[in-house]
């Protein structure tokens, strides 16, 4: 007889056979990160926006569920999305789509431009510890915007006239700041500077698509973006295809690089993986890009190299996880430092588990390699961390579970199958988990 104080639902997860070796080609898919902030930017002009290449995830899924919500038509046509905006959109995100997708805060600066108003549900929880969005409202309310917050939504209000130009100087060169920010102030009334603005090729492909909706933007890709404001009116829809997901990229580079290889990723923008790239060279991975691919493999044991993350063009934090696993192979001592999410280590204690040898100190994390790995039952504790929990399992001895595979979905089109194609042995399953009544899962 079962325990009457445990339940055991079954856990979407993905199971790794382990000691794989892998080489072959991966194209990827259009960027997440610049796909979500491209549907939002639809929002700004009436008529039918086509954005190519979109992935096909659940992060994506989520946040055409906010765009319905707020009357817009969204058909898929393979991997081209149609946003069919028409004169009536709404302007107010309700709290279940939200707490689903928290970059939907990124509505609140076109529909701010477009509406004058926006009502846009607290994002609430998050799985990455701190996550403020402080910046994005400071931003707006230096465009004129009131901002009110209530207990379950932020509401933000334009002036009578609508938004007007300001300079904003970014404390942090946030990503979804810099967004919502460059998004609002494509019609504020003047030229609005943002300083310290993010540097992302996501940002950049943002205002290249604002830009040819008829958006007056310099500096994109800079550390000062300039925005003239045009009325309303002057925008129109276009087509647009999404820039090439680098942090996909990245993580199937860095499969070939523990794995053997060659990998060969294709579809991706060599120069928007710069660091990453190098620091796959500085263990000993052998690197080689052409326009449009990157290729890895791995020849020779690797060693130790410090890494720390920060903004473009930094070390990406959503390749630290891939890399920290990669870590536990190489000889010596690592330092891995993570600048940007105070809650991206809480894959340490999930990588234990199949036998790294990994030290938390503070934000630092010191790794010790190579480890002999060993097949676990781990926990995807965030997108990012379950992917390298995957890859994780692909040099281990025996089987690897991480369950969660929903966290990996939100963000991969189909890493299962991609890995598969390498040579590897990836499949969803379901597994069976006790966990205490009550316990979230
Ligand atoms: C985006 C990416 C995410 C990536 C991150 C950094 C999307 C959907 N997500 O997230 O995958 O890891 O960039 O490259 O594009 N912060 C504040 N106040 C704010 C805004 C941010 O304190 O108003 C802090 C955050 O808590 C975090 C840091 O700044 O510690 C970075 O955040 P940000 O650059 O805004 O990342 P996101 O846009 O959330």
């Amino acid at each position: 007889m079962p325990s009457p104080s445990v339940s055991s639902p079954m856990m979407d997860a993905f199971e790794v056979r382990g000691r794989a070796t892998l080489s072959g080609e991966v194209v990827v898919s259009g960027a997440k990160n610049s796909a979500l902030k491209l549907l939002a930017a639809a929002l700004l002009t009436e008529g039918t926006t086509r954005l190519e290449r979109v992935p096909d995830i659940a992060d994506v899924a989520a946040m055409v569920a906010v765009l319905e919500h707020l009357g817009v038509t969204v058909d898929r046509d393979g991997d081209t999305l149609n946003c069919s905006v028409g004169p009536g959109v709404g302007d107010e995100t309700p709290p279940h789509l939200v707490r689903q997708l928290r970059a939907s805060i990124v509505v609140l600066g076109p529909l701010l431009a477009r509406h004058g108003r926006a009502r846009v549900a607290q994002p609430g929880g998050c799985d990455l510890g701190n996550r403020g969005i402080d910046l994005h409202l400071q931003g707006l309310q230096q465009l004129g915007a009131t901002i009110t917050l209530e207990d379950e939504a932020i509401v933000a209000q334009a002036p009578p006239g609508g938004l007007v130009a300001g300079d904003f100087e970014l404390p942090y060169a946030s990503v979804g700041a810099t967004e919502n920010l460059l998004m609002a102030a494509v019609c504020a009334r003047g030229t609005t500077v943002i300083g310290n603005a993010a540097r992302e090729p996501e940002i950049v492909d943002l205002a290249g698509m604002l830009q040819a909706m008829g958006a007056r933007i310099t500096g994109a890709g800079t550390e000062e973006i300039r925005v003239e404001g045009v009325p309303v009116e002057d925008l129109r829809p276009v087509t647009h295809r999404v820039v090439g997901d680098r942090i996909e990229a990245g993580t199937y580079a860095t499969a070939g690089a523990l794995c053997g290889g060659p990998v060969t990723v294709r579809g991706v923008d060599p120069s928007h993986l710069r660091l990453p790239l190098a620091k796959l060279a500085e263990t000993g991975a052998e690197v080689d890009t052409e326009p449009g691919a990157v290729t890895v493999q791995r020849t020779r044991g690797l060693r130790a190299v410090d890494v720390a993350t920060l903004p473009f063009p930094g070390f990406p934090t959503d390749l630290q996880p891939q890399l920290t696993v990669l870590l536990t192979q190489a000889g010596g001592v690592a330092m891995v430092t993570e600048n940007v999410f105070d809650g991206r280590f809480r894959m340490l204690d999930e990588l234990r588990k199949p036998g790294a040898d990994l030290e938390l100190q503070g934000h630092h994390a010191l790794v010790r390699g190579p480890s002999s790995l060993r097949g676990a039952t781990v926990q995807a504790t965030d997108l990012r961390a379950g992917a390298a929990l995957v890859l994780a399992g692909l040099v281990a001895d025996g089987v690897t579970v991480v369950c969660g595979a929903s966290h990996i979905e939100r963000g991969y089109a189909d890493l299962p199958g991609w890995l598969c194609a390498l040579g590897g042995d990836v499949r969803r399953v379901g597994v069976d988990v006790a966990v205490p009544v009550g316990a979230h899962t």
